[in-house]
């Protein structure tokens, strides 16, 4: 769908966010002629450099982060010519004064801000932009994760930038919201008569959601430590997905109508405090290998009691989910990189098999988010032959990749998302609400955590994480599903 020509300046320009997603992201719908030829791409940052310096900065960003065949000569010339780079001191007005300057050329188009910097800076930019006359009507303003430390930190924010913006012009980025295998749960559910019937604790035994990575905290560890999984994955990415599970269907695909149900869900989940924290929860942190630091040497705090590991179960009171547990786990180091989420159906009321040769195995949804997104339905199938009764977990399978070649290609969620951006399209991103809602059910866990003076529990690299996640699952006479690359 094509956009009219806008403005996007990008607060923080030449930090990891932008360069390693959002103008890959943007040379990507640029490539895809989605970008008009007018429209403008403003870095913003301190560093002293020139416009020319920037495009070079561009380029290299580029070359590490997309495909060698992307890069074609004429589109990479092309999208430089878009970029503009203005040193800009968010603390000095006469900065957002020649920002003015240069977006008043063009008064009438969309003005995107992307505050692709940290949220203690949120506050005077917002207030920046106004004093300089930059908050009118076609202005939009973006920012991301971490959005507050907890509900009270969260709710200043959203205060802050309240204070000068709409709740319809802001946008928060939930960059799990852009991937295409959730966006695609919304069509399973919604566009398909098959599924919904059976949606509800009627059918559905559980829910398990995993993020798994196999990497460590890296050079995050300054954040991370202060953050842990819960924070850093789940208040925000889980609850999302898991919302998008348990939303009842919103009467229209439109912002407000799809935030007033997963909110609906938010404000349902049963509260976890004290006792019952430590049995709904496991926390763990990954220990040295031969290869690899403990998480505690890789952060430089021994004392760390900071979780890269959590497992939560998690219950909704609602009539549709009553005695369905909804189980999440993320974590670091783990065995591999893989997201998935996986609905599991209960077995058949009556078997009318008697002994078989085979178990038979509940049926299973599969939405595998990464690697190779798509969508798999274990379903029991008899073996052909004369040989007994023998059945099978049969998957039927649909791998998105597959469909490459009838031109489909997996955009990355930030192109999603930018141009919902630039459309004006909130559907994708979290109601300040919403943020709120899922601090306020998270941070009574962390705090159960911190009166409980417990240590996570280490676990071994490359493994599926902490023991005593699998004997969680093992006292509801239910085993995690395999974590697989
Ligand atoms: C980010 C977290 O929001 O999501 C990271 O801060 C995490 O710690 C990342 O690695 C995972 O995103 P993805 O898209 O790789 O699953």
């Amino acid at each position: 769908i094509p956009v009219a020509a806008f403005d996007l300046v990008i607060f923080g320009g030449t930090g990891d966010l932008a360069l390693r997603k959002l103008l890959p992201a943007l040379f990507r719908r640029d490539a895809a002629g989605q970008i008009p030829v007018q429209a403008r791409i403003i870095g913003l940052a301190l560093n002293q450099q020139t416009t020319a310096e920037y495009r070079y900065q561009v380029a290299d960003a580029l070359q590490h982060h997309l495909e060698t065949s992307e890069l074609q000569s004429d589109l990479l010339e092309r999208f430089l010519g878009r970029l503009e780079y203005r040193v800009t001191d968010v603390s000095d007005l006469a900065s957002f004064q020649a920002l003015a300057g240069v977006l008043d050329e063009h008064p009438e188009r969309v003005r995107v801000y992307y505050l692709a910097v940290a949220s203690v800076l949120f506050d005077p930019i917002s207030h920046g932009l106004a004093t300089a006359g930059l908050t009118g009507n076609n202005a939009r303003l973006v920012v991301e994760k971490p959005l507050g430390h907890d509900y009270v930190s969260a709710s200043h924010l959203n205060a802050q930038i309240g204070d000068v913006f709409d709740e319809h012009a802001i946008y928060r980025i939930d960059h799990y919201l852009g991937k295409e295998t959730v966006q695609n749960l919304m069509a399973l559910r919604f566009a398909n008569a098959l599924f919904e019937p059976i949606w509800n604790a009627q059918c559905i035994d559980h829910v398990q959601i995993t993020a798994a990575e196999s990497l460590g905290v890296g050079s995050r560890g300054g954040y991370y430590d202060t953050a842990g999984a819960i924070r850093d994955m789940v208040q925000n990415h889980l609850l999302q997905l898991l919302c998008l599970i348990a939303i009842e269907p919103p009467y229209r695909f439109e912002a407000d109508a799809v935030r007033d149900e997963k909110l609906k869900v938010l404000r349902s989940l049963r509260p976890l405090s004290g006792r019952k924290v430590l049995d709904h929860t496991v926390r763990g942190q990954y220990l040295a290998s031969s290869s690899s630091l403990a998480y505690t040497e890789e952060v430089g705090n021994l004392a760390s009691m900071t979780e890269s590991y959590v497992a939560l179960k998690v219950e909704i009171d609602s009539w549709r989910w009553s005695g369905v547990p909804f189980y999440l786990r993320t974590g670091k180091r783990l065995k591999a990189q893989s997201a998935e989420i996986a609905i599991v159906f209960k077995k058949p009321s009556h078997l009318m098999f008697g002994e078989l040769p085979t178990p038979i195995f509940p049926n299973v949804l599969s939405m595998r988010l990464q690697p190779d997104e798509g969508l798999r339905l274990h379903i029991m199938t008899k073996e052909p032959g004369p040989g007994g009764f023998r059945l099978h977990d049969i998957p039927l399978d649909m791998a998105f990749a597959e469909r490459q070649d009838a031109g489909w290609r997996m955009p990355d969620a930030y192109e999603r998302l930018l141009m919902d951006v630039v459309r004006g399209d909130q559907t994708l991103f979290m109601r300040g609400d919403e943020v709120e809602a899922a601090w306020q059910w998270i941070d009574p866990i962390i705090d159960a955590w911190k009166a409980s003076g417990s240590k996570p529990e280490g676990y071994e690299p490359n493994s599926s994480g902490p023991i005593s996640a699998i004997e969680m699952m093992a006292r509801d006479g239910r085993r995690w599903r395999e974590i697989e690359a």
